[in-house]
């Protein structure tokens, strides 16, 4: 017995070694952790239960029958993040560049179809140069089995993705079908076809980081949702993210006590909003100043600025907050912003999420830019997200509510639960000057009778009354309060009870 034992705890020494101590080397001298290394940061401490540590590829072609590796170039099992089950796959670079041969999927596979029965999330620490070259349509048939499960799992619990290496072709696409992704800067990239490829085709010359590294996803193509300056501070950020989400979508998100009183004043709000419409303010701060501990995790910063989406808590539970932010493009909706938010908003309704919407909007976008990029289409993905949307939805105008952004940004018609209004709010077809130059226009030389009719519609208009006359808000609240009459619609829409109609599913203008 004693000698299998021994034989046991090398199989084990040999799988942990992955591909040896000469590439676990060069993985770090790259900046980036070993396979194994990022379990045991993103896990509690020894929480860890490993599975199919002894699994081999059955590749015979190539020379591959002399080159078995256990565990064949993934880590995978689960454990416990803030006591919480998880399961994760973490992709080893070390063996056979963490590419995926069919027994590397297989591993994948098994932990997502458990995590689906349990009702756990699933998280994948992706480095891999792709499909097993030597495997051939075996590989690809297993990226098919992931793919698969990822689109199952979609809705019934949350899947996370983080980049930290390469992930090209193909592969691409299972990241690309969880709910989050996050890249690390400088070690990883993502795109369906390399610099190489880019070259030959479209004669452009671009580096692996320009074309697809972490910057350019979060900045520029919206793909990812953050990027992180290393492997530590990205696994440590996602520590902090999973604990505001719940396990799946039959559970409610989980309840952080706080000593952050939900009767809280902020009185530097009363003067949050500027005398001068036209000039801006920042959202951010109205954000940090009313949830619990002026603490929000941001999703997507740096993409379509002029829409803010993140998590918070407010009296300890968890909420997601959208906001027009005036400091950028006048806080207007535009193709960008209208998926970001689209897509936020369906996964707080896919698991419980309450939404907070703070509306400060002058319109959609003009122009052919977004005329020609099908803004009407896209625009109305975040106007079907939130009116389908039945988790409890709440909705603050701060300053402007004009036109179809008005109804689309979560008001009373697409039954918002509760729709407060600050006393500088202005809700009107559009601004008085566009408004009284519409249906003014024989007076158009008449600069005193323009401005005569300005001050006219702005008194009729730029207030919050004529809606409140017919209750499509609320209540006119004072912005000191805010967090009080948040923190008290929540607790009284906690039991709300929503269902739309049976059907397959509906069909959101993608
Ligand atoms: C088998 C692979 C591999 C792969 C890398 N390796 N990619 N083995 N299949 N796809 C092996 C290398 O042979 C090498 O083995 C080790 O991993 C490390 O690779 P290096 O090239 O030395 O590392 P590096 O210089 O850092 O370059 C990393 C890389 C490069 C950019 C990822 O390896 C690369 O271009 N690989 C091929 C990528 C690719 O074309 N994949 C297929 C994409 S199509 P040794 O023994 O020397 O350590 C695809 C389709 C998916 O994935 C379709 C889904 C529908």
């Amino acid at each position: 017995m004693y000698e299998i034992i021994k034989q046991l705890e090398e199989k084990r020494a040999a799988a942990r070694l992955g591909g040896g101590q000469r590439r676990i080397d060069a993985q770090h001298a790259r900046g980036k952790l070993s396979a194994r290394e990022r379990i045991e940061l993103l896990l509690d401490p020894d929480s860890f239960e490993e599975w199919d540590m002894f699994v081999e590829h059955r590749c015979t072609d190539f020379g591959m029958g002399e080159q078995t590796i256990p565990g064949d170039g993934v880590v995978t099992g689960y454990g416990t993040i803030n006591g919480r089950l998880v399961f994760v796959f973490s992709q080893d670079f070390t063996v056979f560049g963490g590419s995926l041969s069919q027994a590397h999927a297989e591993k994948i596979c098994k932990i997502m179809d458990h995590a689906i029965k349990i009702g756990a999330p699933v998280i994948g620490l992706n480095d891999s140069g792709g499909a097993r070259i030597q495997e051939g349509v075996a590989s690809l048939a297993g990226y098919a089995d992931v793919f698969q499960r990822n689109v199952m799992a979609s809705g019934v619990i949350p899947q996370i993705s983080v980049i930290m290496g390469p992930c090209a072709g193909g592969a691409v696409y299972s990241p690309a079908m969880t709910d989050f992704i996050f890249m690390v800067k400088d070690t990883s990239y993502m795109f369906v076809t390399g610099p190489d490829v880019v070259k030959t085709v479209t004669h452009e010359e671009v580096t692996a980081e320009e074309l697809g590294g972490a910057v350019t996803h979060s900045s520029r193509s919206g793909v990812a949702d953050r990027a992180f300056e290393n492997d530590v501070e990205a696994l440590l950020m996602l520590r902090r993210f999973i604990n505001y989400l719940p396990a799946n979508n039959h559970e409610q998100p989980p309840v952080r006590p706080t000593p952050d009183s939900p009767d809280r004043d902020e009185y530097s709000l009363d003067t949050l909003v500027p005398d001068n419409p036209n000039k801006p303010y920042d959202m951010k701060e109205l954000i940090l100043k009313i949830v619990d501990d002026y603490d929000f995790f941001e999703v997507q910063p740096d993409y379509a600025k002029n829409i803010i989406v993140g998590f918070a808590r407010m009296a300890g539970s968890t909420v997601g907050i959208v906001a027009n932010q005036p400091l950028v493009l006048a806080g207007c909706l535009d193709i960008k912003s209208a998926i970001k938010a689209g897509r936020f908003v369906r996964f707080c309704d896919c698991f419980n999420i309450p939404i907070i919407t703070f509306v400060d909007v002058p319109g959609f976008m003009p122009g052919t830019a977004q005329e020609y990029g099908g803004i009407i289409k896209h625009g109305a993905k975040l106007l079907f997200a939130f009116a389908e949307a039945t988790v409890p939805k709440i909705t603050l105008i701060t300053r402007k509510a004009y036109g179809g952004a008005y109804d689309v940004m979560s008001s009373k018609h697409l039954r918002g639960d509760v729709n407060f209004a600050w006393p500088s709010a202005e809700i009107a077809v559009m601004g008085p000057k566009g408004a009284v130059e519409i249906i003014f226009r024989q007076d158009i030389g008449d600069a005193a009778k323009i401005e005569a009719r300005t001050e006219e519609y702005r008194q009729k208009f730029a207030n919050p009354f004529i809606a409140g006359h017919r209750g499509f808000i609320d209540d006119v609240i004072m912005p000191h309060d805010t967090r009080r009459r948040i923190c008290r619609s929540l607790a009284m829409l906690r039991e709300k009870q929503l269902e739309n109609p049976w059907r397959k599913h509906g069909n959101i203008p993608l």
